[in-house]
């Protein structure tokens, strides 16, 4: 059985039903603070049936005894976590505390209960501002910009004290870069609950016409057309790359560093045109100045996992975006129905 935390929210729901529909009994373990508890319908109905779900906070270590106690738990996929660049520059402390704290309180109760095996949700944000590229995962760890970032990397760096500690524990660190789109069947997806920070999510939105316009955070940076460029991963392929890392943990030791990218980078311009060419729908863009803490360029060089997971990242940009486009338009229909109820 698979443990998977934070299993309700966007990339963990993706995660949880690839286990499921690969045969895996799933158990999910999340607070809701960024979640519904109906992403366990919707895997349920997507996966033919019920993951388990533990209802708690990932820091709570009595908890995660009893959990890990009480089923058959053989690995751990660790997505729980916070996420909002610009709310950790305001709240630090809570992201430290949800991101790393959660993790030294995950690795304790799994050492506890001699568990081993575990799946961690990194970021490429941990590169910095890395200027070699595509990123390999033998450049240089850099200096984030902003508290998530630097938790992200703490985090790496607790797993890794604590793998050089025991040689039983077998831990891949997932460098997530963008992930976007949702599940082909529009039933699970991003739904952000504030309004949102990340290019995809509030692109959506203006093409709902709940928001005007897109604002370009700058349009003079060094790429072809002056905007950011970004690896942008469908989350299905994302997801398929922690089975791939979860089998191949079984013959490694130690930590082991993958890049889950495709290896190809577009810029704010090409996304927003792929979109427009997708939906038919106009997108209304505003160029503004840089958002602080933006770097010009950030893709993956996917060739490690290649090689070690044998996976690669399958869809294309406009496949990603009619997923995240058609996702987007049931939750707005089901937003509507509610609201006449
Ligand atoms: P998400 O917010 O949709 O999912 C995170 C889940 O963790 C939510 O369901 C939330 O309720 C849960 N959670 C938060 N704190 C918890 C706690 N203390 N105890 C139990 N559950 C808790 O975010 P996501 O996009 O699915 O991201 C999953 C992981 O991937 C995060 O660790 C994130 O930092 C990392 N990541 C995400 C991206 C991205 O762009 N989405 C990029 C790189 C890395
Ligand atoms: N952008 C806009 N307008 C917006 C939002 C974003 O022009 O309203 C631009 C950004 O400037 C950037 C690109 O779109 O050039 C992508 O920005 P996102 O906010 O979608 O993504 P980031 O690359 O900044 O960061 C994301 C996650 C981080 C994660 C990182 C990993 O937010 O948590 O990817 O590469 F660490």
């Amino acid at each position: 059985m698979i443990l998977i935390t934070g299993g309700t929210g966007y990339i963990g729901a993706h995660v949880a039903l690839e286990c499921m529909v690969r045969g895996e009994e799933v158990l999910i373990l999340d607070n809701l603070c960024n979640s519904q508890r109906s992403a366990i319908d919707r895997i349920s109905v997507l996966a033919g049936k019920r993951p388990g779900f533990i209802f708690g906070d990932v820091r709570n270590r009595r908890l995660l005894d009893s959990v890990l106690r009480d089923y058959p738990i053989d690995a751990v996929v660790h997505c729980a976590g916070l996420k909002a660049v610009g709310e950790s520059v305001r709240e630090p402390l809570r992201y430290y505390n949800t991101n790393v704290g959660g993790s030294v309180v995950l690795c304790q109760a799994m050492a506890q209960a001699g568990i081993f095996r575990l799946v961690f949700s990194s970021s490429a944000t941990v590169y910095g501002d890395c200027t070699c590229m595509p990123i390999n995962e033998s450049c240089a760890t850099g200096q984030p910009t902003n508290p998530y970032g630097m938790s992200k990397l703490m985090c790496e760096n607790v797993m890794k004290s604590v793998a050089s500690s025991d040689p039983r524990w077998s831990i891949g660190l997932l460098r997530y870069f963008n992930p976007i789109g949702a599940h082909a069947s529009g039933l699970l997806g991003e739904a952000p609950t504030s309004t949102p920070n990340n290019l995809l999510p509030y692109l959506l939105q203006v093409a709902l016409g709940e928001r005007r316009a897109l604002a370009v955070f700058g349009n003079d940076y060094p790429t072809p057309d002056g905007t950011g460029v970004r690896d942008y991963i469908h989350v299905e392929d994302l997801a398929l790359g922690h089975i791939r890392a979860l089998d191949a943990l079984r013959d490694r030791r130690g930590v082991s560093l993958w890049n889950l990218g495709t290896g190809r980078g577009y810029s704010v311009l090409d996304v927003v045109k792929a979109f427009e060419k997708v939906s038919g729908i106009p997108i209304p863009l505003n160029v503004e100045a840089r958002r602080p803490g933006d770097i010009a360029c950030c893709w993956a060089d996917p060739q490690k996992s290649i090689e070690e997971l044998g996976w690669q990242a399958r869809h294309g940009l406009e496949k990603m975006l009619a997923d995240a486009w058609r996702w987007q338009c049931n939750q707005h229909k089901r937003d509507e129905v509610r609201k006449a109820n």
